[in-house]
């Protein structure tokens, strides 16, 4: 197999000129990469394999089409090579390269915080039809990990008021700069599910994506999952621990009308909308993410 090195040039030689020398460009190593992590088994071996060298370059990944085959640096390589030795050592891309895209926007991330996942978008969607029609709607993030949710949310509706909290205060330092970073204002609040929440003028939508993962799952998460907080994993014993706690607590929060929509595991429809209706919510419903995978329930108090 090539090994990732700088390719030597070739002798010289009296009679030819000498060729310029070979070297890899930036697709000879984003398709060796991708090779190394599908070998691997890795799920997304090409988009690995593109935002590591990316991110070596300093370049937003599209500019990397327009760069094919601009020859790459006797340092690049090794910082590359390095990259790619940890990514197939189970550390996850987002990490590797601080950064994860959510809703077309740029999230800083690193091991204080949840990686975003793109099934959250689902959340995005729920929230934005719910609050279509809604002047000036205030709007909660529980369990804000990165900020994502709430960043996104008070991109997407700058009228809004966006609250957002965390039993965290490592994970609420990286979401309060991912709210700089976009340029909105979000009001950061520390502490347990809705107790940060207790006091301020009633919500509009409360969204969260809490732990869901069932305890005795965890230790068979692929290695790059695990490697995040697991605090932002473990949801108790049937995975609905905090979300049954928040749908107690959320009417109180809540404006009438108000909506509280929360992002599940696969699985956890049926019991999440159960706990929903039990707790006076009316109009409870499930929306799918893109897998048809029943992602979102939510709820609206009368
Ligand atoms: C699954 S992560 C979601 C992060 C982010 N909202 C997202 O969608 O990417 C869950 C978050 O809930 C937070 N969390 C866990 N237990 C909590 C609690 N009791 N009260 C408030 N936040 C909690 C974790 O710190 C973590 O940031």
């Amino acid at each position: 197999m090539t090994r990732l090195v700088a390719k030597p040039a070739p002798a010289p030689s009296a009679a030819v000129p000498a060729p310029v020398p070979q070297q890899w460009t930036v697709l000879d190593v984003i398709r060796w990469t991708a090779a190394r992590f599908s070998e691997r088994g890795l799920p997304t071996p090409r988009l690995d394999a593109e935002l590591i060298v990316a991110h070596v370059l300093a370049l937003p990944r599209v500019q990397l089409y327009v760069q094919f085959d601009r020859p790459l640096s006797a340092t690049e390589l090794p910082d590359i090579r390095a990259l790619i030795k940890r990514r197939q050592a189970g550390e996850s891309v987002a990490y590797l390269v601080g950064k994860k895209e959510f809703w077309g926007l740029d999230f800083a991330v690193d091991a204080r915080v949840l990686v975003p996942r793109p099934d959250t978008e689902t959340l995005v969607e729920e929230a934005r039809a719910r609050l279509d029609g809604a002047e000036a709607p205030r709007i909660a993030d529980v369990g804000t990990g990165s900020g994502a949710l709430a960043v996104t949310l008070a991109k997407l509706r700058p009228d809004a008021a966006v609250f957002a909290s965390d039993i965290s205060a490592a994970a609420l330092e990286v979401a309060r700069g991912n709210a700089e970073r976009h340029g909105v204002a979000v009001t950061f609040l520390e502490g347990d599910l809705a107790a940060p929440l207790e006091g301020q003028a009633p919500f509009s939508l409360i969204v969260a994506n809490l732990p869901y993962v069932p305890s005795a799952d965890l230790a068979a998460l692929p290695p790059e999952v695990r490697a995040e907080p697991v605090l932002a994993l473990d949801g108790g014993a049937d995975g609905l621990d905090l979300a049954r706690r928040l749908v107690d607590a959320a009417p109180a929060l809540l404006a009438p009308g108000g909506t509280l929509a929360l992002e599940i595991g696969a699985g956890q429809a049926g019991a999440t909308a159960a706990l929903l209706t039990a707790a006076g919510f009316v109009e409870v419903h499930v929306r799918p993410d893109l897998a048809g995978i029943e992602r979102v329930v939510a709820g609206r108090k009368p």
